[in-house]
């Protein structure tokens, strides 16, 4: 697989690319002008979504571990993970078998009672390993520090305007604890963009990179920030 780290401070280069396709993000104003009743109840259906859902998670997982070891040694006896932009929980279910206590937001509540009828999260939810809040990632309802880790997965490109990316970056530099690390997955509309957010997330006290796999096909590109929070 194609793959490429880069550090938040290069300039873009002849790796450079934008979006050609018009996106849902790129129509709709508010998420839940495309996630329509409809729209959530096909998504509960599509087994190729929650297995691509699953296997973007684990990847995020798994390369968090490549880019902080030793983040998966730390003993703690319940560790919380947020999951910011949820949907339908197929990214907690990961959190979830990786140890963590998974703590999913999402902004649609019509997301959320759909959840509610996925076998995984009746599970998850009965041993109170996954909760589900309804919010927005730009305001956390949560006490500082409280996450040691913090994941999004095909989730924060709902949020392109730099006030919301700013506002994003503040609420997880307070919602994590001093080492949380943070993977999120999404899909910017320019390497640009993709630049830009990445160096927001830094000035507001965390360490890390952007991963991208496969950067030079544009329908299998997956782009990840990957950063740590300094303490
Ligand atoms: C493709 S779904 C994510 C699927 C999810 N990763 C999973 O594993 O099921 C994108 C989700 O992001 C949510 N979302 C968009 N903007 C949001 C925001 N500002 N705060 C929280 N969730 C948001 C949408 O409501 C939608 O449920």
């Amino acid at each position: 697989m194609g793959k490429r780290r880069r550090d938040v401070e290069e300039e873009p280069d002849e790796d450079a690319w934008e979006s050609k396709n018009e996106r849902p993000e790129d129509v709709y104003e508010h998420p839940g002008n495309y996630w329509t009743p409809e729209v959530i109840a096909n998504l509960l259906k599509a087994k190729g979504q929650a297995r691509i859902q699953h296997k973007l998670a684990a990847r995020a997982l798994n390369v968090i571990g490549e880019q902080f070891p030793g983040f998966y040694e730390q003993e703690d006896e319940c560790p919380l993970a947020l999951d910011l932009g949820c949907g339908l929980g197929f990214t907690s279910d990961i959190l979830v078998e990786a140890g963590f206590t998974a703590v999913g937001v999402d902004v649609l509540v019509d997301m959320l009672s759909v959840s509610g009828a996925r076998d995984q999260v009746i599970a998850n939810a009965g041993r109170a390993r996954y909760h589900r809040t309804l919010a927005s990632a730009t305001a956390l309802p949560f006490r500082g520090a409280t996450f040691v880790l913090a994941a999004s997965i095909s989730a924060v490109q709902w949020l392109s305007a730099p006030e919301e990316l700013q506002a994003l970056s503040t609420e997880l530099a307070r919602a994590c604890m001093p080492g949380a690390c943070v993977a999120i997955q999404q899909y910017p509309r320019s390497s640009s963009q993709m630049v830009e957010f990445g160096k927001i997330v830094q000035k507001e006290g965390f360490r890390g990179g952007i991963l991208v796999d496969n950067p030079k096909n544009p329908r299998k590109r997956k782009v990840f920030l990957l950063a740590r929070k300094d303490g």
